[in-house]
Formats: C-alpha cells, structure tokens, sequence
C-alpha cells in the first residue's frame, strides 16, 4: 500500500518537472529554429562591419526586442553569454528517472509483456537500457560516416534505422514500454546531439575567438546537421510520449507500423513549418502528414466481431455471470477501491468494477480494453485467457446488460 502511495507521488513529481523543463527545452529550440530561418540581412552599414550576418525585430509581453546573429562571433566576447543546455540536460535526466521509476522498476506491470515475449526482469530492463546506449551509437556513427554527407542518404538511412527499432521493440515488449522506449532513444539521441556535438562545438568557438584564433568550422557544420536532426525527432517524441493515454495506438497488432507512420507524419509537420520559416513553404509535406494520419485512423477503425450464433448463450443474464466472473479474477486485483495487487494503492484512473451495475456502465471501455487492443489487464499480469476475452467480445455484442 504505502510503497505504491510513494511510488505514485515520485511519479507525478517527476512527470511535472520533466514536462516543464521539456517545455523549456523544446520552447526555446524552436524559438531558435525560428530565429535562424527568419533572419534577414542588417539594415546598418555598422553591423555589417561588426560582423553581424542577420537580425530581426520582434515585440512580445509589451518590449521590443532586437535580435543579431553574427557570421562568426563578435569582434569582443560579452561577459555573459547564455548557453541554453540545462533545458536539455533537465529534460533527460528527469525522464531517466521517470523510465526508471516506471517502465524499469515496475517492469512486470508496464513493459514486459508474455504474450509478446517472456522476458525476466533483469533481462527485459537491460534490453531496456541498451536500446537507449546503441542507439545513440548508431545514430552518432550514421552521421560520422560517409552516409552522413549527404543529407538525403542520411535522413533515408535514418528513417530505416528507426523503422527497425520501432519493429524491433514491438516485437520484445509490450507495446506501451516499446513506444517509450523508442521515445526515449529518440529523446536520448537529442540530448546526446547537444551534450555530446553541440556544446563541445560551441566552447571552441568561445575559446577560438578568446585565444584569438579562427574557430574550426566542421564544429559549426555538425553542430547545424545534429540540430536540425533535433527539430525533426521533436514530434515524434512528443507523440510517444502522450501515446501511453491512447491504448488504441501502442495496443494494436500493428503498433510498430502505427508508431512508424505517426513518425513520419510528426517530422514532416515540422518540415513544413521549417520550411514556414524560411519564407518557401510546399504545402506538400503538411498534406501527406494529414493523409498518413487519416490513413493511420482509417486502418485501424475497431471492426464489431461476429458471433458465432449457433454457439453463443442467448441468454444475457448467463453470459454476464460469466463475465462478472472473469473480471472477479482478472481485474479485480487492481480495480477496486482497495486494490490487493501490490505496488497499487488506489484504483488506476478511479476505474472500480466491483459491482454488477458498475461492470454494466463500463461495457464501452472494458471491451475497448480487453478485446480492441488488448491493453488491459496490463501487463497481463492477470493471465486472462483469449477465450475469456471472446465472452467478453460476445457479451459486448449482446449489448453489454447485466440481464
Ligand atoms: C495489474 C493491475 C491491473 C489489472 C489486473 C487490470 N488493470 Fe486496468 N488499469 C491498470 C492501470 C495501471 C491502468 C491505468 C493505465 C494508464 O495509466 O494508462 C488501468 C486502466 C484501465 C482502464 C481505463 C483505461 C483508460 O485509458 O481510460 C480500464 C477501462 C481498465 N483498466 C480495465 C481493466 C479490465 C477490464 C481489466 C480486467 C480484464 C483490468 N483493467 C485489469 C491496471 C490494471
């Protein structure tokens, strides 16, 4: 009892501090994103001769601001300069301990799934890991090799890469811990990009210009390639990161495929916006993202199963008593107002089945759970068997009624 009371509030606590120091991150890349693109060339002789390369005015909270971008650095280095890596830095650790707290330590429940593959929990955890560690590497080693000259080849190889590590986890996880993992890689590839390439970049060009030299600049050149990457993850990664909410996406028998397109989509809406920027916009990226997305919902529209009439009770009363059972042994555990599962304290979500009338109300979101996407019992930490879900499907057909 007390130790799933605790593990709840680390959880909100870190939710709430990953989430706004995600939002100051991805804020403040995108405002930057939209400076770069938008510059335009300086008005003044002056600025020009101080090496200012662009600027643009902006006014927002009631103050007109004054933005200039120099080609190198300026002619003297100011004495305080804002570097906008702790945003970055926040964000991961946070979500380090968020995955830990969640997906790691409570593995049995959100990441491992049997019918998926058994998996131990030591072994599921390490899979875990490595899947965030290797995938920086490869990630980092696309971009240093020759591929990573030429920005079509790369952002092709890119998306084979990711493409098969969204297969990949589908394929060893359950698909709730599998979509947050390939989120997490992606998130991890990101601050891996400014800790690793960006900030390094940006400290020889600091100590360039202090020491009086010319700053090397393939730093700038790769510190450019690995933020524009940056912008590109942005969506994807939000998108798996709200994905635990939507059970239709990361429970279907094609979620690596569903992960895979909604990734795409997310990347070219940013393209597009990218593109905004700049002035040149082809609407063509923002309306194949629309039609990947539609296609995406049309696809998996939930299908009504068919009963087998000659088989099936026709007596709504014995087949709920049926049901009742099955959700007595399967649910129950967790979905009450005292839960007996360890690690849960309360009823997740507030959903409590513990009554005739109470299962009744909830047909709609029981058979959305048990039967469309298999999302519950979570984990399948229940063992629920599929001919108890089919009663569950042909009690839902029946109209869902206690009688
Ligand atoms: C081991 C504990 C456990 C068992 C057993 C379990 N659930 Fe859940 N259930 C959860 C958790 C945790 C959540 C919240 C999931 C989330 O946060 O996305 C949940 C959420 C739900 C929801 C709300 C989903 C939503 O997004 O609104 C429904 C409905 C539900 N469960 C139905 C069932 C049914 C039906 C069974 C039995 C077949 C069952 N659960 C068995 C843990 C469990």
């Amino acid at each position: 009892m007390m130790e799933g009371y605790i593990l709840e509030w680390l959880s909100l606590l870190g939710r709430w501090v990953h989430l706004v120091t995600g939002i100051a991150w991805i804020g403040a890349s995108f405002y930057f994103v939209w400076l770069d693109n938008s510059l335009r060339a300086p008005k003044l002789d002056a600025d020009e001769k101080r090496g200012v390369g662009g600027e643009i005015w902006s006014v927002h909270g009631g103050g007109f601001y004054h933005a200039q971008k120099y080609k190198v650095a300026p002619p003297e280095l100011p004495d305080t300069l804002h570097w906008f890596k702790w945003e970055a830095y926040t964000t991961w650790i946070t979500g380090m301990f968020l995955i830990s707290l969640i997906y790691w330590y409570q593995a049995e429940i959100y990441l491992i799934d049997p019918s998926v593959m058994v998996l131990s929990k030591p072994v599921a955890i390490f899979l875990g890991m490595l899947t965030l560690a290797l995938g920086w590497i490869i990630y980092d080693l696309l971009c240093k090799s020759s591929i990573g000259k030429h920005e079509t080849k790369l952002s092709i190889a890119m998306l084979v890469f990711v493409s098969v590590v969204a297969w990949g986890l589908c394929q060893i996880f359950g698909g709730r811990g599998a979509y947050l993992h390939y989120g997490a890689m992606l998130g991890t590839i990101m601050v891996a990009n400014v800790f690793f390439v960006i900030m390094p970049g940006q400290r020889d060009l600091v100590a360039a210009k202090e020491q009086g030299r010319a700053p090397d600049p393939s730093h700038g050149i790769r510190a450019k390639q690995r933020s524009v990457h940056n912008t590109f993850f942005t969506l994807p990664v939000l998108f798996v990161m709200i994905s635990n909410h939507y059970a239709f996406t990361w429970g279907h028998t094609y979620n690596w495929l569903i992960l895979i397109v909604l990734s795409v989509a997310g990347a070219l809406i940013r393209v597009f916006f990218v593109q905004r920027h700049q002035g040149k916009a082809s609407l063509v990226p923002l309306v194949v993202a629309a039609v990947l997305i539609m296609g995406v919902a049309a696809a998996i529209v939930p299908r009504p199963s068919v009963i087998n009439a000659a088989d099936s009770h026709t007596n709504t009363a014995e087949v709920f008593a049926e049901v009742q059972g099955v959700i007595q042994t399967r649910c129950v555990s967790c979905h009450a107002a005292m839960p007996s599962q360890p690690g849960f304290s309360a009823p997740p979500q507030g959903v409590v089945f513990e009554s005739a009338e109470a299962i009744a109300a909830q047909a709609q979101s029981i058979y959305q759970q048990v039967v469309v996407t298999k999302a519950m019992p979570i984990g399948n930490l229940t063992q629920i068997t599929d001919d108890e879900r089919a009663l569950i499907d042909q009690w839902y057909l029946m109209g869902g009624k206690t009688e």
